[in-house]
């Protein structure tokens, strides 16, 4: 099977190509009427290289090891986008998150205050909503990161409740290092530059001491702000803010143990969206130290321990037969993310690039596990392209939902996973960075457009804006497009050329074919207002009358009652 991947480096084109095989081997299903249980866990900013079952040798991950051996691992598993809040939105929805109006044109690429008003429009529809109306308990732990409310503060009309979890207890925002005192800040890092370019603009003329004025007022917004956002909600309402650190991981945890067991006699669905591996990192004693690799390392090996608790509460109540259990990331690890202590960002192996780069394989390719005993081969690979947005038509499919649904960018990934088929349906995936094709990839026979500009020079990354960009002069328009043989060549070092490439042209030809077909399905099944209608500006800024808040605004702040913590 002849594979290509195109990498469209401009709004035009690069290249990959890539020849994939995969063995099959037929299993049938114990307990066909009985609809299966779905636990799907997503870790943040997890890289590929970072786990001991995609060939890391030197940290320990047991327990997401051992979901591989005992069920499928695929090693071409791709995010639609290379941040959280696209990458999610593509995930619960199983489109291109621009379908749903969540494309960034500019710097922000993902929601920085739950007080805007930007988020999952009410009018889509996620794989928990189809779910529940197949019978389904649904339940959500963790982070959010797909917006709050619209227009007051308890319209909720983005709130997990709203699109399909009948449960929610977690961040409605992200983990993020304003969480944490001492950390520094995302969002000042973020917002800084674009309210100083605003600043400089506005004060034309004026003197300096009255710009830093200025600064120092929003600085001071900002930091207060960001720690209104972090916070823990129970369905609807606030009930930690701002969130006590050390104790946040294990109670997440016993939150989606206690929702396994309350739940143990009906099909349900549980979406364990963690807050590790994102900085800050924590500092759990009993993790510190231990690992090979610092921190970050520290971290990690934490992370496989509540992996490993999970699945041991799924065997401990044999729910493990009609339980499907998926692991994955929502991207690539962020390269830029280190300081003089080391690492504090993913590892994503032999694959150039990572977080926030939509065309490199470090950005998008993450890992991704599926395990159910009796009805998935244990240990077999799939080497095929398969998206993140196929769990959506999977979980339809076996949920046994057949209603009419909108166009899906996803596939039932089933008959791959039990090797019933050798092929992937995805003959061309689209890699997005915002709104922006950054690349195409072909399958079977092909890609793109536009490269970021790294920095420093000779670097791989993007160390002085901390994320890659993929507008303006951030990034450089390739014509040709690059085109890479992602089989042989899956660090996309070696550019290849028409002279080495008998099929070159060819190459090229279908993927602008197939991105002419694509953009028609754009024009009907984007969200009415554009496919950046949820990242603009005026959504995205802070409001007020938006904020959640425990108490009385500003003055807002809780703490949950440690003996209102689920037990079970
Ligand atoms: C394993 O993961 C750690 C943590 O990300 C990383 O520092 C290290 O380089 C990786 N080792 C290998 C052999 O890939
Ligand atoms: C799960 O299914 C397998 C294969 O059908 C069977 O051998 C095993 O006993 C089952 N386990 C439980 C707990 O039912
Ligand atoms: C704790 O539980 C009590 C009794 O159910 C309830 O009244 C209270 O609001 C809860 N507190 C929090 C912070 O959830």
């Amino acid at each position: 099977v002849l594979h290509l991947h195109l990498h469209m480096c401009a709004w035009w084109a690069c290249l990959v190509l890539s020849v994939l095989q995969v063995t099959g081997s037929d299993v049938t299903g114990p307990d066909k009427d009985r609809l299966p249980n779905f636990i799907l866990i997503m870790v943040d900013d997890l890289g590929i290289g970072d786990i001991g079952c995609y060939g890391n040798d030197t940290i320990r991950t047991p327990h997401i090891d051992r979901l591989a051996s005992e069920g499928v691992k695929l090693t071409q598993h791709l995010s639609a986008a290379p941040l959280c809040t696209p990458s999610r939105t593509a995930f619960l929805t199983g489109r291109y998150a621009l379908r749903s109006g969540l494309g960034s044109e500019g710097r922000v690429q993902v929601l920085l205050f739950l007080g805007g008003s930007g988020g999952l429009p009410p009018s889509e529809t996620t794989f928990a909503k189809r779910l529940q109306q197949q019978g389904y308990t649904t339940g959500l732990v963790g982070k959010w990161h797909q917006g709050v409310s619209c227009e007051q503060r308890e319209d909720h009309c983005h709130h997990p409740n709203l699109h399909g979890f009948s449960s929610f207890y977690g961040l409605p925002f992200t983990w993020f290092n304003d969480c944490v005192p001492g950390h520094g800040s995302d969002i000042l890092a973020d917002l800084q530059k674009v309210l100083r370019s605003l600043t400089l603009l506005l004060g034309l003329g004026l003197v300096t001491l009255v710009s830093r004025g200025v600064r120092s007022i929003e600085n001071h917004i900002l930091k207060l702000v960001s720690k209104l956002d972090t916070h823990l909600s129970r369905d609807r309402e606030v009930v930690e803010q701002p969130i006590r650190v050390d104790t946040l991981p294990l109670r997440l945890l016993r939150e989606a143990q206690a929702f396994i067991h309350r739940n143990k006699e009906r099909p349900f669905l549980l979406f364990f969206s963690l807050v590790h591996m994102h900085t800050p990192l924590f500092k759990n004693p009993q993790f510190m130290g231990k690992s090979r690799h610092g921190l970050y390392g520290d971290n990690l090996e934490e992370m496989d321990w509540i992996i490993g608790q999970v699945t041991e509460t799924v065997d401990s109540l044999s729910l493990s037969n009609h339980t499907l259990m998926y692991f994955t990331s929502d991207h690539g690890g962020h390269l830029e993310d280190k300081d003089a202590t080391g690492q504090k960002g993913g590892w994503n192996g032999i694959y150039k690039g990572g977080k926030a780069m939509g065309g490199w394989e470090g950005g998008i390719r993450v890992p991704g596990i599926f395990r159910w005993p009796g009805r998935l081969p244990p240990g077999r690979q799939v080497h095929e392209p398969t998206s993140l947005m196929d769990l959506y038509p999977t979980l339809k499919y076996l949920a046994r939902d057949t209603q009419p649904d909108r166009l899906l960018d996803g596939h039932n990934l089933m008959p791959l996973l039990e090797g019933t088929v050798h092929r992937s349906e995805h003959e061309f995936m689209f890699h997005y960075c915002g709104v922006y094709l950054n690349a195409v990839r072909w399958h079977p026979p092909g890609t793109h457009m536009f490269t970021p500009n790294f920095s420093p020079e000779g670097a791989v990354g993007c160390y002085h804006t901390h994320v890659c960009m993929c507008h303006g002069d951030y990034v450089t328009p390739q014509t040709p497009p690059l085109l890479y043989d992602l089989t042989h060549d899956p660090s996309e070092s070696r550019p290849l050329t028409p002279q080495a490439e008998p099929r070159y042209y060819e190459v090229l030809e279908q993927v602008d074919e197939a991105v002419r077909r694509h953009r028609h399905t754009l024009k009907e099944h984007v969200h009415p207002e554009g496919p950046s209608a949820q990242m603009s500006w005026s959504r995205i800024l802070w409001r007020p009358w938006l904020q959640p808040c425990c108490g009385t605004f500003p003055l807002c702040g809780c703490e949950e009652d440690a003996h209102n913590m689920t037990t079970f």
